[in-house]
């Protein structure tokens, strides 16, 4: 059998392997609200947290009284059963009764207030959720981007969500409480993220073989980069300079079958597959499966499928020469 130093120094690389994978990047974790709404949630846990702790120790103190005190002892007789102590038994019924009551109340009081609609001035977005990725539309803005979506902190965000097949669930911890997206009807969810950063997401109701492979980013900016981005957003991607792989790449792309379903705006508008105008931009690709690197690209482009199960997008029949080229100029919209 192994000792418990063996045990630990087994486990230490393990622990210390998880502490670190936590640090590395932004947690992925209700306990680190970032928006009012992640903190009414937050205030919610605590307080029922502490509740459970009140009920926890007065039931484990009871039974440890029990134990000791009516334990076996040499010479005494059996212990005299209760029946029908009419006190005692108002008491374990009006307890619990009343427990429930503090934690039904501010449970039910936020979820009216996270329900609510946002103020005037908040960003409008809507979200409609596909299998498997995200496609983001700021109406006011005329902005269509996918998987990454950018809010100004301190700005309260109106997200108006749909879907285009089955149910999805926008999840993103450290901004919010979870929210269905539901085909052919609209969904709320407003909030108002309070620190810059760049928020993982996730969806959180299964919805086919890459459910676990739907993960999208938050981006929260100072109004400044905010500003920047949308601007950015509103225009074009510079167009390629003649002579270059970039060129070469789009016109490989506009001769391919990817314009059937991706829209490059100036060039292609297919919509069934997430917008790439501003792709190269993106900090990760398929859903925030896989950074963008060019070996990535080259090879989502190559076999989606084989890199998510179920993607709509075929493999795709390009010499290796076409495939490079449409990775260098994908990256190079920015
Ligand atoms: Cu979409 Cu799970």
């Amino acid at each position: 059998m192994p000792s418990h130093k063996q045990t630990l120094f087994c486990l230490a690389p393990l622990v210390l392997g998880l502490v670190g994978c936590a640090a590395e990047q932004f947690p992925q974790s209700t306990l680190h609200p970032r928006s009012d709404f992640a903190w009414a949630i937050q205030d919610l846990f605590v307080g029922i947290f502490w509740w459970a702790v009140v009920v926890f120790l007065l039931v484990e103190g009871l039974l440890l009284f029990t134990l000791f005190r009516f334990r076996a002892r040499a010479g005494a007789g059996d212990p005299r059963p209760q029946h029908g102590h009419t006190l005692l038994e108002i008491g374990w019924t009006a307890a619990p009764a009343l427990i429930l009551v503090f934690i039904a109340v501010p449970t039910i009081r936020t979820i009216f207030r996270t329900a609510g609609r946002a103020s005037e001035d908040a960003v409008q977005v809507r979200v409609i959720a596909h299998q498997w990725w995200w496609e983001f539309r700021y109406p006011d803005l005329g902005i269509t981007t996918a998987n990454e979506l950018h809010l100004q902190v301190g700005r309260p965000v109106a997200l108006e969500m749909t879907s285009a097949d089955v149910i999805h669930s926008f999840w993103a911890p450290a901004l919010g409480g979870k929210r269905d997206l539901i085909q052919g009807r609209t969904t709320r969810l407003a909030f108002t993220p309070d620190s810059i950063g760049s928020y993982r997401g996730q969806c959180a109701e299964f919805c086919g073989s890459s459910h676990a492979n739907m993960g999208l980013r938050v981006v929260v900016e100072s109004e400044a980069r905010f500003a920047g981005w949308v601007a950015r957003e509103q225009g074009l991607a510079l167009p390629p300079l003649p002579g270059t792989l970039e060129e070469r790449g789009r016109e490989a792309y506009a001769r391919s079958a990817c314009v059937a379903c991706h829209a490059v705006r100036g060039l292609s508008s297919g919509t069934l597959g997430p917008d790439l105008t501003h792709v190269g931009s993106r900090a990760a690709i398929a859903a925030g499966l896989f950074e963008n690197t060019h070996a990535n690209v080259a090879r989502w482009i190559e076999n989606a499928p084989a890199l998510k199960p179920g993607s709509l997008m075929p493999h795709m029949a390009l010499t290796p020469d076409d495939r490079d080229a449409i990775a260098v100029y994908l990256r190079s919209l920015k």
